[in-house]
């Protein structure tokens, strides 16, 4: 069913497992991830950046995608739409009046003093709707879409603070990890999650899912992180297949036959990826 992060955030910190958020990028996406999720038992989330909103058609547009979907499929297990990366009260209104039960508000390029505000409003639209709220502190690095930057540790005093005072249900602390593949291993801070953690109460999201070693994650699990993002990963595994099938088949010109491929593809890759988070069996 349709619901906001709050409930299987709150599960998966009890738990001790995390609950992927991965991203749609069109309806082989959707349909990929609706059936690992299904096939797993496990509750979902579905990111969708704003560029990626843009390139589908709208928020309206992704939410009868979604919605219609899951009706074709009979799915069971909880399902979030949730705006990854929202960069104005204006985009998380628009996006919640659409119908998504979930939404990010990025407002950590902003002063922070700026974050908080535009984050607590954010927050009284979306309770009042029952959506629940992503903050984040620091910046992640690399680039995704709109969004890049380099390398800043969020601060565990303003993470508690943040928290506090904007009512927020979970912290993105960006905390060395980055947007596409890493260059070199990843260096996370751990001390640092593990403080915000214990600080604010609250379920921790790791941005940047994509290349952080399977220790790192758990070691992140056993830190409060419960939502684990992944985007590029699956994107690089459906590329390759379908430079595969292309290779292989140099006159094929319909797309289901190498969309279809690239779309296994995709769903295989969020599967490995609920089974190392440990969500698998949990809805
Ligand atoms: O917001 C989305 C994620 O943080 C995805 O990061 O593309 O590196 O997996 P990734
Ligand atoms: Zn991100």
């Amino acid at each position: 069913a349709l619901e906001s992060m709050k409930q299987m955030l709150e599960d998966a910190k009890k738990g001790g497992y995390a609950v992927g958020q991965f991203n749609l990028n069109n309806l082989e996406y959707t349909q990929a991830i609706l059936q690992a999720a299904e096939e797993e038992k496990s509750p979902v989330i579905l990111g969708v950046s704003e560029g990626a909103a843009r390139y589908m058609g709208g928020y309206n547009v992704v939410v009868a995608m979604v919605k219609s979907l899951m009706e074709a499929y009979g799915t069971t297990v909880p399902v979030a739409i949730h705006l990854d990366h929202g960069s104005s009260f204006e985009q998380c209104a628009k996006a919640i009046h659409a119908g998504f039960t979930s939404v990010m508000i990025d407002a950590s390029h902003d002063p922070f003093e700026e974050n908080v505000a535009t984050t607590s409003k954010v927050v009284e639209l979306a309770h009042f709707h029952g959506v629940s709220v992503e903050a984040e502190l620091g910046t992640v690095g690399g680039q995704e879409d709109d969004v890049s930057g380099s390398i800043i540790y969020a601060d565990a005093k303003e993470c508690q603070e943040l928290v506090e005072r904007t009512g927020i249900d979970c912290l993105a602390p960006a905390l060395g990890s980055v947007h596409g593949p890493y260059k070199g291993e990843p260096n996370l801070g751990f001390k640092e999650m593990e403080e915000i953690g214990k600080a604010t109460g609250l379920p921790l999201v790791l941005h940047g899912g994509t290349g952080i070693p399977t220790a790192d994650i758990k070691r992140a699990i056993s830190y409060a992180t419960s939502k684990i993002n992944v985007n590029t990963e699956n994107q690089i595994s459906q590329a390759k297949r379908v430079r595969e099938v292309l290779a292989e088949q140099p006159d094929q010109y319909d797309p289901r036959k190498y969309l279809g491929p690239g779309r296994d593809a995709i769903k295989e890759t969020v599967i490995g990826k609920m089974r190392e988070f440990g969500s698998s069996n949990q809805a």
